[in-house]
């Protein structure tokens, strides 16, 4: 075996338009049903984001792959590739920033299309346009429902598709008709995988970087003081390694009241414990769900409190701002919506949704410039200058994505 850790060295998105089975094909892939929470399966839909990891396998006997230790098509033992983490984005039109969060920890991503519906739908488009923005090239399209159509209508459906990505970052995507609900031709999507998305190349001498997606209280009400453990910290290393023991800083850190204003502070704290592919470990790397045992007071990881910050070696970490200027670049159209409006420019006194790695915060435009804009952030964040800004309006009773900025010293 390569490589015994228990821990993903890539990160897999699973995007695409509500409905389209993105977690279904989590499923088929991990075994794992990522909708968890009783809101999610209510409502049938994925509103949190969710990991799910598996073994990419391949048969020594007939060379198809496969994420099952017995091949699934001759029966012959497989040998191990590599261990991947899937990560579920919710597709509702509703749930677009949360899709953007998880879109910063992707090192490719699958775009789940529905080939019994016309092609793209709007968050098709949307989850597309939010690939671009970041820059993420790595894209492989699953061409989802199949069975469910003939030959006629997928191989329509199919140049649909084909006319969709003419020109965008998955220009060159391979198209891969699938059943996630059957487990059809997942084999050629494994393949795809391998073929399409590497393991990026990481230098574990930088210092580390962890984008924080959610934190934790995890004591059971009514423990007794004594038996308190400290705050979790639930996210995907991007850079470096984290160690138990390690000292570590937190930015933009805890919210505090100052002349009547929330101010942050950044805070440091240990490394208690690490969780990775779902197991205690003494150090984790990229790729996967990394849980941060910390000594902080649960009171302030509870509820994903501490989502959006940013954990590294203390002094290491990027600056945190209070306001940004931002070199601007807009869409043409609002790509979410079901007709294509026009995007206005911004204007001065407007309030922007911005999303900044895992954080998500408002900014009210103070200056506006050629193809730039400053901003007050409501809530400070952490991150360098050249990260990109993905910049949404409210337009209707939505937030649509309108464009990025690339934030300037
Ligand atoms: P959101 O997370 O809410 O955006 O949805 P999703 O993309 O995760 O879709 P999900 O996997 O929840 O599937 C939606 C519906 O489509 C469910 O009823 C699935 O059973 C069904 N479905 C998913 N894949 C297939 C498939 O390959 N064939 C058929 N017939 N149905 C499928
Ligand atoms: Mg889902
Ligand atoms: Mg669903």
């Amino acid at each position: 075996e390569k490589r015994k850790s228990r821990q993903a060295e890539v990160n897999i998105g699973m995007v695409g338009h509500v409905d389209h089975g993105k977690t279904t094909l989590t499923k088929a892939l991990t075994g794992v049903w990522t909708d968890t929470h009783s809101e999610e399966l209510r409502r049938g839909i994925t509103i949190k984001i969710g990991f799910a990891d598996a073994e990419i396998r391949r048969c020594p006997n007939c060379g198809r792959y496969s994420t099952s230790p017995v091949c699934p098509y001759c029966g012959h033992e497989t040998e191990f590739v590599r261990r991947v983490s899937f990560i579920d984005a919710p597709g509702h039109e509703a749930l677009m920033t949360t899709m953007l969060a998880g879109a910063s920890l992707m090192d490719g991503a699958i775009l789940v299309i529905a080939a019994n519906e016309p092609c793209p739908r709007p968050q098709t488009r949307e989850h597309l346009m939010a690939l671009q923005i970041i820059g993420q090239k790595n894209i492989i399209i699953a061409q989802n429902k199949i069975e469910l159509v003939d030959k006629e209508k997928a191989l329509e459906n199919y140049r649909q598709i084909k006319e969709f990505i003419e020109g965008t970052v998955a220009e060159n995507a391979p198209i891969i008709p699938i059943s996630a609900l059957h487990g059809a031709n997942i084999d050629v999507l494994v393949k795809a995988i391998e073929d399409f998305i590497p393991t990026p190349k990481r230098d574990p001498n930088k210092p580390p970087k962890m984008l924080v997606l959610r934190s934790f209280d995890v004591n059971k009400p009514g423990t007794p003081p004594e038996k308190l453990v400290g705050g979790v910290l639930g996210g995907s290393i991007v850079q470096g390694k984290l160690k138990v023991g390690d000292e570590i800083e937190i930015r933009p850190g805890v919210p505090y009241e100052e002349h009547g204003r929330i101010k942050y502070e950044p805070i440091t704290t240990e490394i208690v414990s690490l969780q990775a592919g779902g197991q205690f470990v003494e150090e984790a790397y990229p790729g996967g769900l990394v849980g941060v045992g910390t000594k902080l007071d649960p009171y302030l990881t509870k509820g994903d409190l501490m989502a959006g910050n940013v954990v590294g070696k203390p002094g290491k970490l990027p600056p945190v701002w209070d306001s940004l200027r931002l070199e601007v670049h807009l869409l043409e159209r609002v790509v979410g919506t079901e007709q294509e409006l026009k995007v206005e420019p911004i204007k001065r006194k407007e309030v922007l949704l911005l999303n900044v790695g895992t954080a998500r915060t408002m900014g009210l435009v103070t200056g506006l410039g050629k193809d730039e804009i400053e901003v007050k952030l409501q809530i400070p964040v952490c991150a360098e200058p050249g990260d990109r800004v993905a910049i949404s309006r409210q337009i209707g009773s939505r937030w649509r994505l309108i464009g990025y900025g690339i934030i300037k010293e």
